[in-house]
């Protein structure tokens, strides 16, 4: 029999075709009953009818529980009462195994719970859509680079390398040594950059978060492009055109999920180029203006985030951070010493930095001078300089946070649901 997805009903109307996939629901009236089976790639309405079965596929019905595992064959048709516009009508049904009673049910679960169950919550309705919206969001990142002449190179997870800050580090031994997880991969793609010009990787990242908010994990995925020749204005210009592509692309990809989510979309589709720009110092006078009591030289926290990208319906970049919370890394602004050529991304709507970046500091003795400021290892930062011995160039680069991006374009509240299993302080399991 012809194995066919759900999603491909509409070009075999007409044929009797075998679906394989689960009992999403049933209901019954008598001489006919109603299956909805969902496979992964949609759902549909599959109908029973006594006299047009054997009596053991019509009496399946009784024993159908939530989530068992079947193959349906049966005629494709048209059908406008369908949620789909097409039912099947059944001609047999090979049971593969009935499942258990199923934990998640139709009532409100609290989040402890389903995420406890995250293994099997991934097949509801909502969390299916916001899978399938993280892979549009990447599959039109890595386009984003690859159409613009970028070399994917990927980069080690153990490293012997800080890249940002002490403080969120994971250890492991290393046959006697000690390695951390990386924390980005931009070291490398630094060293990348100069032998193709335009690099980027794309991979887990890891950070110790200690604090528990609906922003961090402690692993995430991360997208970074690096390239050489260019300053912190391209590179600003570059972080918008990879925006505005990743959320015209899940509006045009992805408006069934969307909906789903019950996603506003208005205010994505209302986004354009190019992104306002401001200086730390001037988002430090919009805190001000609006109440916030913050000194400059601090970081901004969440909610600082939050009250200076409610000023702008874009993203709005926020660049010139003070030195002294950022980096080593980070070019100092040639006209003025106390600031960086970083960069961050806001997100609209309260979800706050979606990318973070810089122009990098090219020249040998400023670095090590701030590897040295740092208290870093200068054995595992000699490769790293090596870059400013060998033909050094003005570079920049930035990393966008997927996950931050997934919980934005899906209007989710945490973070937690845009990553198939989440690891926070908390969590390990499932
Ligand atoms: O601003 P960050 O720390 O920048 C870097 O790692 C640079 N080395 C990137 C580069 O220039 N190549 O992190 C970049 C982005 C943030 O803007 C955010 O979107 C995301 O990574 N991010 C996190 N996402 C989830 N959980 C966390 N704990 C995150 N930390 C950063
Ligand atoms: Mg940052």
């Amino acid at each position: 029999m012809k194995k066919t997805y759900i999603a491909d009903l509409p070009k075999v109307i007409g044929e009797v075709v075998t679906l394989n996939g689960w009992v999403y629901n049933k209901r019954s009236s008598g001489k006919i009953w109603f299956l909805i089976l969902r496979d992964g790639t949609g759902y549909t309405q599959c109908v029973v009818v006594k006299d047009m079965v054997p009596d053991d596929v019509f009496n399946l019905e009784a024993d159908l529980t939530h989530e068992s595992s079947l193959s349906v064959t049966g005629l494709v048709k048209e059908e406008p009462r369908a949620i789909e516009g097409y039912e099947l009508e059944i001609k047999h049904i090979e049971v593969h195994q009935l499942a258990d009673e199923y934990p998640i049910s139709k009532k409100e679960h609290g989040t402890a719970f389903l995420m406890d169950n995250r293994h099997l919550w991934l097949r509801s309705r909502k969390q299916h859509a916001i899978l399938k919206i993280r892979h549009e969001i990447i599959r039109a990142c890595r386009d984003f680079f690859d159409n613009n002449g970028f070399v994917l190179v990927d980069t080690p997870i153990f490293t012997a390398n800080v890249c940002e800050g002490t403080t969120t580090l994971f250890e492991t031994e290393y046959f006697g040594r000690t390695a951390y997880l990386t924390q980005s991969g931009q070291l490398y793609n630094e060293a990348a950059a100069m032998a193709v010009g335009k690099t980027y990787c794309f991979g887990p990242t890891f950070r110790a978060e200690k604090s528990k908010t609906r922003r961090h994990l402690t692993e995430f995925w991360m997208i970074e492009p690096e390239i050489a020749y260019c300053n912190l204005n391209e590179n600003m210009e570059w972080a918008e055109n990879l925006v505005t592509y990743m959320i015209n692309r899940v509006l045009e990809k992805c408006k069934e999920h969307l909906d789903i989510l019950e996603r506003d979309t208005s205010k994505l589709e209302n986004i354009t180029t190019p992104f306002p720009r401001i200086s730390y110092t001037e988002a430090v006078k919009i805190l001000h203006k609006q109440g916030e009591k913050f000194k400059w030289g601090e970081d901004f926290g969440g909610s600082h985030e939050t009250v200076i990208s409610d000023q702008f319906e874009n993203p709005v970049i926020v660049h010139r951070f003070p030195s002294s919370i950022k980096p080593f890394y980070m070019k100092r602004d040639p006209k003025d010493e106390n600031v960086v050529l970083g960069m961050d991304v806001l997100a609209p709507e309260g979800y706050g930095e979606i990318i973070g970046g810089s122009e990098r500091e090219d020249d040998k003795n400023i670095l090590i001078k701030r590897i040295e400021e740092e208290k870093l290892p200068m054995d595992a930062f000699n490769w790293y300089v090596d870059l400013r011995r060998y033909g050094s160039v003005p570079h920049s680069g930035f990393g966008l946070g997927i996950e931050r991006c997934v919980s934005w374009l899906c209007g989710r509240t945490h973070i937690r649901e845009t990553i198939p299993f989440p690891r926070t302080i908390y969590r390990l399991e499932p």
